[in-house]
C-alpha cells in the first residue's frame, strides 16, 4: 500500500460516493418538501464580511468568539481579515434579504438553502470543521401557525428519512429581548459573590453572555443554577401567549413534543420561540437540527422592522441516524452493463454500442483497455454489473453480440441490431435513467432519449 504525502485536514471529511448516495436522498427529501411548503432555493456566498456573522450571531457566542475561520488571500494584505466562511445560513440569507430588497416581495418570503458550512470547533463525532446543512428561513410575516408550519416541514423531512422516531423536539420561548436583558441582569446578580465557584469559561460566559450559563455542561455551574433566577419568570405576557398557541397548532398537526425551559440555543439573534431536535439517547449534544425566531436580525443589516424564523439541520449527522437506524439510501450508481470486447473492429463497434445504450438512460461501462475477455469479464462481476455484452472478433463477423445475465450466470447469442431493444426491455422502462424538463403543468419541454 503506497502511503498518502497528505490527508484531509482535521475536523474535515471527503463525501466519497457511498456517502453521496445519502446526501443526493436527503437533498432529494429537503426539495421535494420545500417546494411543497412554497420555499424557493437561495445559495449565499461561502463567505462573506466577517461583521454580518459577527453581528447576526452575536460576538459573544462560541461560533463568532471561537470558531470563525477567517478567509485570506496572498495578495490582499488588509481586506485579508475582512471575510469569514459561512458557519451557517442565516445570517448571509437576511443580509441578501435586505441587500436586493426582499420586502418589496408577498411576505412572508419564504428560503431554503443546502450547502457547506465552516466552524473551528474541537473535531468529534458527529462535531465537523465542515459539514452540511439544510436551512429553512421564512422572513417578513409572524404568526404562531408559520413556527408550526416550519417545525412540520422539518419533521416531515426528517419523517421521509426515517429516522423521526430517534428524535425529540424540544421546545421553549425565550421571551423578547427586553424578557432576556432583564433575565441576565438577574442572574449576574445572583452570581455577584459566586463567581470564583464557576468554571473559568463559565465566568466568561457570566460577563459576556449570561444566557449560555443555562446550557453549561459543569457540574458545578448546574448546581448553582438550580436556586438561581429562572427565564421563564421573566417572559411576558404576550410571548407566553404566542408559546400556547404554537404549542396548541403543534398538537393540532399531531407533532408531539417536549416543553423545556432550559433550552435557549447558542445564537443571539433568537427571541420567543427556539426548538431543537435532539437524539432521544443523547440528549443535548449532537442535536440534529435547530431553530427559532428572529425578529430583530433584518434590522441589524439595515433593513426594516421584520420578523424572521428558521431551522437548519446537520446533514452528516442525520446521516449518521439513517447508518445507525440501518436505512439504506438507494444507490443510483449501479452498473446496469458492462460492454467487453477484443480486437480494434469489435472496440470501435463498442463505443458507438455503448453511446447509444448511455443515451438510452442504461448505465453503462466499457471498452476499458486491450484486456482478454476473461480478465474483463472479472472486471464486470467486480463492478457489480447486471449484464454484460461481449463482443469478439466472430460476433463482428457475424453481426452477433453475447449478452450474459450476470446474476443468473447464462449467456445467449442475439443479432446486434437487437442490443438496444433486449437491454432496455430486461432492464424495464421505468428503471431507465432518463430525464424529462417538464412545466409545472407536466408538459415535456425537452427529452431525454
Ligand atoms: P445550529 O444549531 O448552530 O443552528 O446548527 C444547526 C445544526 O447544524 C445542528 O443541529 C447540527 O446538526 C449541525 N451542526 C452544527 N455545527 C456542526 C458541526 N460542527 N458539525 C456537524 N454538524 C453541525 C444554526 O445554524 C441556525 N442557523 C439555525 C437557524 C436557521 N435558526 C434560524 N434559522
Amino acid at each position: 500500500m503506497s502511503q498518502p504525502l497528505f490527508r484531509t485536514p482535521r475536523g474535515t471529511n471527503d463525501v466519497l460516493p457511498e456517502d453521496h448516495q445519502y446526501h443526493t436522498y436527503i437533498k432529494k427529501a429537503v426539495r421535494h418538501r420545500a417546494r411543497q411548503a412554497g420555499f424557493k432555493r437561495i445559495d449565499p456566498p461561502m463567505y462573506e464580511n466577517r461583521a454580518v456573522f459577527e453581528r447576526g450571531i452575536g460576538e459573544h457566542t462560541d461560533i463568532v468568539e471561537k470558531e470563525l475561520f477567517l478567509v485570506s488571500s496572498k495578495q490582499a494584505s488588509d481586506e485579508s481579515t475582512q471575510f469569514a466562511l459561512r458557519p451557517e445560513f442565516t445570517a448571509g440569507i437576511c443580509r441578501a434579504y435586505v441587500e436586493h430588497g426582499m420586502q418589496q416581495l408577498p411576505q412572508p418570503v419564504q428560503l431554503f438553502s443546502i450547502g457547506q458550512c465552516f466552524r473551528h470547533d474541537r473535531p468529534q463525532k458527529g462535531r465537523y470543521r465542515q459539514f452540511h446543512q439544510f436551512d429553512f428561513e421564512i422572513i417578513g410575516l409572524k404568526d404562531p401557525s408559520l413556527d408550526a408550519q416550519l417545525i412540520q416541514v422539518t419533521a416531515k423531512i426528517l419523517e421521509d428519512l426515517r429516522i423521526r422516531h430517534r428524535l425529540t423536539l424540544q421546545i421553549n420561548n425565550v421571551g423578547n429581548s427586553d424578557n432576556r436583558t432583564e433575565f441576565c441582569q438577574a442572574l449576574k446578580d445572583f452570581f455577584i459573590g459566586k463567581e470564583r465557584n464557576l468554571p473559568e469559561l463559565d465566568q466568561h460566559r457570566l460577563q459576556h453572555n449570561p444566557l449560555r450559563l443555562l446550557d453549561s455542561k459543569e457540574e458545578d455551574t448546574q448546581i448553582l443554577l438550580k436556586n438561581a433566577p429562572k427565564l421563564e419568570q421573566f417572559v411576558d405576557d404576550e410571548s407566553r401567549i404566542y408559546h400556547e398557541t404554537v404549542l396548541e397548532y403543534l398538537d393540532t398537526l399531531g407533532i408531539s413534543y417536549v416543553k423545556n425551559e432550559g433550552l435557549v440555543r447558542g445564537l443571539d439573534y433568537y427571541n420567543q420561540t427556539v426548538f431543537e431536535f435532539w437524539d432521544n439517547s443523547t440528549g443535548a449534544q449532537n442535536a440534529v437540527g435547530g431553530g427559532g425566531r428572529y425578529d430583530s436580525l433584518i434590522e441589524l443589516f439595515g433593513g426594516q422592522s421584520t420578523p424572521g424564523l428558521g431551522v437548519a439541520c446537520g446533514m452528516e449527522r442525520i446521516i449518521w441516524h439513517m447508518k445507525e437506524a440501518g436505512i439504506q439510501a438507494p444507490n443510483k450508481d449501479q452498473v446496469d452493463v458492462f460492454v467487453a470486447q477484443l480486437g480494434p473492429e469489435a472496440k470501435k463497434t463498442c463505443l458507438k454500442l455503448i453511446t447509444d445504450l448511455r443515451d438510452a438512460g442504461i448505465h453503462t461501462v466499457g471498452a476499458l483497455g486491450e484486456a482478454s475477455l476473461k480478465s474483463q469479464m472479472r472486471l464486470a462481476d467486480k463492478f457489480q454489473a447486471r449484464y454484460t455484452l461481449l463482443l469478439g472478433k466472430m460476433e463482428v463477423k457475424e453481426s452477433t453480440i453475447i449478452l450474459r445475465d450476470m446474476v443468473a450466470g447464462k449467456q445467449k447469442q442475439i443479432p446486434f441490431k437487437d442490443t438496444l431493444k433486449t437491454v432496455k426491455k430486461l432492464l424495464g422502462e421505468k428503471n431507465l435513467d432518463t430525464y424529462s424538463l417538464t412545466d409545472h403543468l407536466g408538459n415535456v419541454i425537452d427529452e431525454g432519449e
